[in-house]
């Protein structure tokens, strides 16, 4: 298939863009380079051995968009171009607004207007807001979300549901993203966070290599095995392979399909810190903090739909997570 790949130099579309290139699928990378950075398509072309197109375009540039795909007869869109900081998106909820719901707005109007009619989103389990149990499968309700971020994929899940129920040629997979931590294991691509870390491993990863004193962790009075919270960490690289496995909705003309992408195994903060220390021999220092607001107690995925259906299920462990983690931090240092 000839697929575009938005917010291909990202994190999480890079390693999709391997993927799709392993399985000799075209690709073509646009990103307007927010959070991402051009020498992504070198690495990708080194890893792949192949030609990787890139354009810088703004999802929200209908000119630019419509230039693109007027020339380029795509099959399917794979969609993760987004903001996606929890705690920016509270101080700019205009920006995260305009950029996430704006921008896939705008992507969806080109898309139809030049009959490409398959996408595939990157949704979150955010949407699920605080989960009455666990695991959570794909029939429990969308929940309240506790930030403008979650607000946003939970709004574009929306969207894509009533744009595919008022034109069923549409053929649409949201796929429901749990925890991706790791990196490919050449060191060549990985998560870049700008500024202090939000998220749990790359925080610890800069702890690892010095970068950062303690890593501060958010509560242990919660209703878990060890206080600490739960959470569902997938590789990203399964990640990844999940999409290229998501296309079968596409290729089978399946409709509107909805997917949790996770391991199924919860983990807690603690147990993290321990495995990364016993993997990658080193000492993470750590201090117990106050709860993060927020938050909740656990949250971890059924993900025997996706087995079932799309044939995927995650292959890496935690250790493997732990390592690639560390080894792209250590490379992205030197
Ligand atoms: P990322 O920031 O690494 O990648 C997103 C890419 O989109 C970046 O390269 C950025 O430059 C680009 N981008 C942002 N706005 C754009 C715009 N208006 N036009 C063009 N490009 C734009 O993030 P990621 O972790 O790879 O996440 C990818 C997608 O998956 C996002 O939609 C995110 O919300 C979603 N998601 C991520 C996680 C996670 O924990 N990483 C979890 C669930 C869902
Ligand atoms: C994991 C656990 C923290 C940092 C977020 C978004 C979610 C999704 C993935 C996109 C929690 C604890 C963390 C730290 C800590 N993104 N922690 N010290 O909050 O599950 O999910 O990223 O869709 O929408 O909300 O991930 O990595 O921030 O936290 O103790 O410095 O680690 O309290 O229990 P989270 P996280």
């Amino acid at each position: 298939m000839k697929i575009l790949v938005t917010g291909g130099t990202g994190f999480i579309g890079s390693h999709t863009v391997v993927e799709l290139l392993n399985q000799n699928h075209e690709v073509v990378i646009i990103d307007n380079l927010c959070n991402s950075s051009k020498t992504v398509v070198k690495n990708l072309e080194k890893i792949t051995n192949k030609k990787v197109p890139f354009f810088n375009i703004d999802i929200r540039n209908k000119k630019a968009l419509e230039e693109l795909c007027s020339e380029s007869k795509f099959d399917c869109c794979i969609h993760f171009a987004g903001l996606k900081a929890v705690g920016e998106s509270c101080q700019k909820p205009l920006e995260y607004y305009d950029n996430n719901i704006n921008g896939t707005l705008v992507l969806l109007e080109v898309l139809n207007k030049y009959n490409c009619h398959n996408l595939i989103f990157s949704s979150s389990a955010t949407v699920y807001g605080n989960p009455k149990s666990n695991p959570i499968d794909e029939t429990f309700p969308k929940g309240t979300c506790t930030n403008p971020y979650g607000w946003t994929k939970s709004m574009i899940e929306q969207i894509l549901i009533d744009l595919h129920t008022a034109n069923p040629d549409w053929n649409i997979a949201l796929l429901r993203y749990f925890n991706p931590i790791g990196a490919h294991k050449s060191g060549l691509i990985g998560e870049n966070p700008n500024g202090v870390p939000n998220n749990l491993m790359p925080y610890i990863t800069q702890v690892a290599v010095g970068m950062r004193k303690e890593l501060s962790v958010f509560g242990n009075d919660y209703d878990t095995p060890d206080g600490t919270g739960v959470r569902d960490y997938i590789h990203v690289v399964d990640l990844a392979k999940g999409h290229v496995k998501a296309l079968k909705v596409i290729e089978k003309k399946q409709g509107l399909k909805i997917y949790n992408l996770g391991t199924g195994h919860g983990y807690s903060v603690m147990q993290v810190i321990k495995t990364f220390e016993k993997v990658n021999n080193v000492k993470i220092p750590y201090q117990i903090k106050p709860r993060r607001s927020g938050d909740i107690a656990a949250c971890y995925a059924n993900a025997q739909k996706a087995f079932k259906e799309l044939g995927w299920k995650a292959e890496n462990t935690l250790e493997d997570m732990c390592r690639d983690s560390y080894n792209w931090e250590i490379h992205k240092k030197n």
